[in-house]
């Protein structure tokens, strides 16, 4: 059987609610927002959910200092990276220098790097293979556009996604999140149905468990992106397979992102 395993969490049961700052906040605001959500954390959230910030780059060594400094359960992340290890590549940052900065984390294939910067699924690959070969564990975006919602081709689209932003990539060694964000969703206050999304969600295991196995399918988190609320996260979290949320515009504000944490807890444990 695919689908969720029930709580008490272990690594298969564990929710992951990362917040996506994107070109948001300066590396003052940033560490002022950090401490602000790691003054709000519950010690409770640890036992459900991996809770991860991602600030700029700019801001990964102040807001890894921040979670050091409070022994804080929250975990660091990285927005995009490299896939070359190291060299002449002016401008890009290396998956080394991510984990030498505490990156457990890091985001793949954003719908705003496929869109602004032609992104392809073999650079997404070729970039998830890179942080699994240093233990970091890929999130992996993939979505339709409107065009391709209002035709019914969801799950094609998206299920075609994972198998060419994964293509050759062992997942073995840094596991695997696979970001569902439906593209008209992302910055506009429109939300999938959660029906919608579970379905989609369902796919995306299905395909996971046809490329690497219904254990690692098991494994893998499959989160909800696009328009992420407090008031909305507890339908996402319901839905049998999704583990968790990206969260990008209410990662932004300490009140709003800790609500959003706190609801998925009290879903995942209902
Ligand atoms: P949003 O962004 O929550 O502001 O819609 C989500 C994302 O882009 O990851």
């Amino acid at each position: 059987m695919l689908g969720r395993r029930p709580l008490p969490a272990n690594d298969d049961g564990r929710l992951l609610i990362a917040g996506n700052w994107k070109m948001n906040k300066t590396y003052t605001q940033a560490v002022n927002l950090a401490q602000e959500i790691s003054d709000r954390a519950r010690r409770e959230w640890a036992s459900v959910a991996d809770v991860v910030l991602i600030p700029p780059f700019t801001a990964l060594r102040g807001v890894s200092n921040v979670i050091a400094f409070d022994r804080s359960f929250l975990r660091v992340g990285a927005q995009d990276c490299s896939p070359h290890q190291q060299g002449a590549f002016t401008g890009q940052i290396s998956v080394d220098m991510l984990t030498d900065l505490d990156c457990a984390y890091c985001i793949v294939g954003h719908s705003e790097r496929r869109g602004l910067l032609g992104e392809t699924d073999a650079d997404v690959a070729a970039k998830a293979a890179a942080l699994e070969a240093a233990g970091v564990t890929p999130i992996v975006c993939v979505g339709e556009d409107r065009e391709v919602y209002d035709r019914g081709a969801t799950v094609e689209h998206v299920v075609a996604q994972v198998a060419g932003s994964l293509g050759g990539v062992d997942i073995s060694t840094g596991g695997i999140a696979v970001a569902y964000e439906p593209i008209w969703a992302i910055g506009t206050g429109l939300v999938a149905a959660p029906d919608h999304a579970q379905r989609v969600a369902r796919a995306i295991r299905e395909r996971l468990a046809s490329m690497y196995g219904d254990q690692q399918a098991r494994r893998a988190r499959v989160l909800y992106g696009g328009s992420v609320k407090p008031g909305n996260v507890a339908a996402f979290i319901a839905c049998p397979d999704i583990d968790g949320a990206l969260v990008g515009g209410a990662s932004l504000k300490a009140d709003d992102f800790c609500s959003i944490v706190t609801n998925a807890c009290d879903a995942a444990r209902a």
